[in-house]
């Protein structure tokens, strides 16, 4: 494999403005994640801190291997709602525990008790679906009020499928570990309950269907917390509890201890030299603005190993470019937008998920779209079938696939390029990134011409001032709800990441796809040629 030569000029203009843009978007990610991993706030926070408890970052970051890096999920879920409940009040990521790669999720107290919200249970489901694909242990970090009261319409239901995931897991051989160092009531006591180990910290835990006040409302007992559900109670009475922790450093030791014991083969380990050229560069090559294209070999050139890159049909349907590489020493099929797709690049595509799934080799997507090709010329040469046709390999392809969103994603080219709905293993955007049905302005141009057509129809005259605010409401609202930060609260991804860590973020990614057998298919739905 050659390495690619950049062509970027680094004292341009446009160099200048895309890293001064990039720059502003990554300062404002590192103050949502800031938000995020602030809790409840300062008052909450010092709260927990006052009753001699460890914060659910500390219990993480003392659970994990030393040298262990932590790859968050989801970390602004629910933050475009004005991080009223950031982070869905809870931590979720991948990380090494004892030697074994795995899903930790921690219940933040700080924020409403730890109460699960309708974001909390979309992420929970998110990396549960990681976790089951990837064939990850799962260690839990409880103490949390439950469901959300006052919000229990929006959660009591989809909230069911937690409980179903923990079981359908362990029948899958992939145990989960919950170590309980708080309250756990009613709906929330079903999690240790569920977990195939469970360990509770003495005089601090707590876990029971009702809680005092709820039994003396039912059945007039008064009882204390401890005594209906204590962590002593489970341990050597109820036996819902394996282990007992005298405090929540042993809870965490013994969790590690749990997962040494696991019999777990030891994950690969990444390998690969640096790429040629500095990722630093990222900044300045990817465009602030959507509308203007960027070579996508100049990302390539700055993620993959010694920037080595074998390209596959180089001469044919340039707009998207593929070919294979290395990262962090795992081969990679790479699939990377250089403009709109057109008939020729869609089959290229096609094919070349093909030969990735012949060689069980992983895929990459780099995704910068901004939609297929229209247009009379395009449709005469068969788009849509070029385009199915990709769209088809995409759904039917079984070897893991991670995309990164670089810049737009617009219309089918979302599909087509392994979007959420395709379910990608791992999703990651860029702050640049942009997502929506097509553009603010190209969408109010769309039902600006319905509107009218549709007045002309009837034989009404059109309210000019009407439409005009219309249309002006329109662009501001899609343009709000395209951003990368409306996007990733949303969970249409698995986090904004800073162009510059792309390579460290998916050499994690990679490492954890591995972690089940990579097996392609040559089993496909119906091709139309
Ligand atoms: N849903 C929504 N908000 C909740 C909540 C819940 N289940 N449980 C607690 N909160 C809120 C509290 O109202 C409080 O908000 P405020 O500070 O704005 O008044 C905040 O979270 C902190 O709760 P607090 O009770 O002060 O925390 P604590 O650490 O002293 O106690 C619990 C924690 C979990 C023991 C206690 O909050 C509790 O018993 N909650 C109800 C648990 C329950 O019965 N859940 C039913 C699940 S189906």
């Amino acid at each position: 494999m050659r390495p690619l030569t950049s062509r970027v000029d680094t004292r341009s203009s446009n160099f200048a403005r895309n890293r001064e843009a990039n720059l502003a978007g990554v300062a404002r990610l590192a103050k949502a994640l800031a938000k995020a991993r602030g809790g409840g706030g300062a008052r909450y926070v010092q709260r927990h801190i006052d009753r001699g408890r460890l914060l659910p970052r500390d219990r993480v970051g003392r659970l994990l291997d030393r040298d262990s890096p932590f790859l968050e999920v989801c970390p602004l879920a629910g933050m475009h709602e004005g991080g009223i409940v950031p982070g869905g009040s809870m931590i979720a990521g991948i990380g090494v525990v004892s030697g074994v790669r795995c899903l930790i999720t921690a219940s933040d107290a700080t924020v409403q008790g730890g109460a699960i919200n309708t974001w909390g249970v979309q992420r929970s489901a998110r990396v549960a679906q990681i976790a089951l694909e990837n064939r990850l242990p799962t260690v839990n970090l409880i103490e949390s009020a439950g469901a959300d009261l006052p919000n229990q319409a929006e959660i009591f239901v989809p909230g069911g499928s937690g409980f179903r995931s923990i079981t359908r897991r362990s029948a899958e051989k992939l145990p989960t570990v919950s170590l309980v160092f708080g309250s756990c009531t009613a709906g929330g006591a079903y999690i240790p309950g569920m977990s195939d180990y469970t360990v509770m910290v003495k005089e601090q835990a707590a876990m029971y269907l009702a809680g005092p006040p709820l039994v003396k409302m039912a059945l007039g007992e008064v009882v204390d917390d401890e005594t209906l559900g204590g962590a002593d109670l489970h341990s050597r009475t109820s036996g819902v509890s394996d282990h007992l922790a005298i405090d929540e450093v042993d809870a965490l030791r013994i969790g590690r201890e749990i997962m040494a014991n696991l019999g777990w083969q030891s994950a690969r380990v990444p390998g690969g030299d640096e790429p040629a050229y500095d990722p630093e560069e990222l900044l300045g090559i990817a465009s602030s603005d959507v509308k203007v294209p960027f070579d996508c070999r100049e990302v390539i050139a700055r993620v993959v190993d010694g920037s080595r890159f074998h390209e596959f049909k180089p001469l044919y349907g340039s707009t998207l470019v593929t070919g294979w590489a290395e990262i962090g020493g795992f081969r990679v099929g790479i699939l990377a937008n250089n403009g709109v797709l057109h008939a020729d690049s869609a089959g290229k595509g096609a094919q070349f998920i093909h030969l990735c799934n012949q060689s069980d080799t992983p895929l990459l997507f780099l995704q910068n779209i901004t939609g297929f090709m229209v247009g009379q010329s395009a449709e005469a040469q068969g788009i849509i079938r070029a385009g199915s046709k990709l769209i088809n390999a995409v759904s039917n392809s079984t070897v893991p696939a991670i995309t990164v969103m670089i810049g737009g994603s617009y219309g089918a080219g979302n599909y087509a390029m392994m979007g959420r709905a395709y379910e990608p293993r791992f999703l990651f955007t860029w702050p640049n990134h942009r997502i929506a049905v097509m553009g603010p302005e190209q969408l109010a141009g769309v039902l600006e011409i319905v509107k009218r057509d549709s007045a002309a129809r009837k034989g009404k005259p059109v309210d000019e001032n009407q439409l005009a605010m219309l249309k002006q409401m329109l662009v501001g609202k899609v343009e709000h709800e395209s951003t990368c930060w409306s996007a990733t609260g949303r969970l249409w991804d698995d986090g904004v990441i800073d162009p510059r860590d792309t390579r460290t973020v998916l050499i994690q990614a990679l490492a954890t796809v591995h972690e089940a057998p990579v097996t392609g298919t040559m089993r496909w739905g119906t091709f139309r040629h």
